[in-house]
């Protein structure tokens, strides 16, 4: 919002065609356009937004603080994070994988083409890749999917091979498994409804990754049991790995302190704003939940 010469405020987030008078800005107020909201199974939907080209220079593991609609005509509270599920930037569109929880994303659901849609961003540090990394595995569970399936477009973009081992309740809430196929990764899912989201049975389908040499880094999002397998098998054969972290968050752009979590540095307990400092962190100074 500006306020402008008038007195009045007036919402100066960046429309299609607006030029951007502080272009070298990294982060911004936008208004997309949606482009469709389809269901993708019973409990997550996909939103894609045409948006000003500034709000593509989003990065996977980022983030966007989003101005849900109100589901029910009463007031909605505060932005919702919502990681950038990919960028498409020959078509000037970021879309979003969002799992409808409460009144901010049921608000959400209810977008349709057409309509405005407020995001600001891309915020906070998101996932990076090492030069010298050549093969990783992305080990992900529930909505942690939407979140690390941008990697399989940076991993793409720098020829680095993806195993990504998706974890779900059951074969209907598996996410984001063609996007990662369609990159070009090795794709295993893994669930819940036959055991083989058990820890010991992705233990030993990482162990195996690890003795073919194709486990140069981890990378993990979505569940406090597979963060500490990634931790321990990070320590036990000396892979690094980073993690996608989530908390409640008020502002996002780290003024609030809200968003504080506990990590563990050289064996010192510090904390960090999720939306700053994160949401992306090495593995091994996570904490888990
Ligand atoms: C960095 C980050 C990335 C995320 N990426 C995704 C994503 O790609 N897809 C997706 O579906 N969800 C994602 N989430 C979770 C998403 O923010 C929540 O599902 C959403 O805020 C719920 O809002 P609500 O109004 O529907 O639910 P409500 O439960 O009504 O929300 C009440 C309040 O709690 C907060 N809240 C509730 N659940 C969470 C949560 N898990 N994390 C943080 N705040 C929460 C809301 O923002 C709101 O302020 C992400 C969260 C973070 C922190
Ligand atoms: S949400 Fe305000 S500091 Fe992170």
């Amino acid at each position: 919002m500006a306020l402008e010469a008038s007195g009045k405020y007036t919402n100066s987030a960046l429309r299609i065609g607006d030029v951007d008078p502080y272009a070298e800005r990294k982060a911004g107020e936008f208004i997309g356009t949606v482009v469709s909201n389809a269901s993708v199974n019973d409990e997550y939907k996909h939103v894609v937004l045409k948006v000003h080209p500034h709000a593509l220079r989003a990065y996977a593991g980022q983030m966007f603080h989003l101005l849900c609609p109100s589901p029910d005509g009463a007031e909605v509270w505060m932005r919702r994070p919502m990681s950038v599920y990919r960028v498409d930037k020959a078509n000037g569109q970021i879309e979003f994988l969002y799992k409808t929880e409460g009144r901010g994303t049921l608000g959400m659901a209810k977008l349709g083409v057409g309509d405005d849609f407020n995001i600001a961003g891309p915020l906070g540090h998101g996932f990076t890749l090492e030069p010298s990394w050549k093969n990783i595995v992305v080990l992900g569970r529930g909505v942690g999917l939407a979140t690390l399936a941008p990697l399989s477009q940076l991993a793409a973009e720098q020829k680095v091979g993806v195993t990504a081992i998706l974890s779900a309740r059951h074969a209907g809430v598996v996410m984001s498994r063609d996007l990662f196929a369609g990159l070009g990764a090795r794709v295993l899912t893994v669930l819940d409804t036959d055991n083989t989201s058990a820890v010991e049975n992705v233990e030993k389908i990482v162990e195996g990754l690890i003795a073919e040499g194709k486990a140069d880094a981890f990378f993990t999002c979505g569940s406090n049991r597979l963060l500490k397998l990634m931790q321990r098998l990070g320590k036990k054969h000396n892979i690094p790995g980073q993690v996608a972290m989530e908390q409640i968050m008020v502002c996002g752009i780290g003024a609030c302190y809200v968003c504080m979590r506990t990590f563990e540095v050289d064996g010192e307990k510090v904390l960090r704003r999720v939306c700053r400092d994160g949401p992306v962190f090495n593995i091994q100074e996570a904490v888990g939940w």
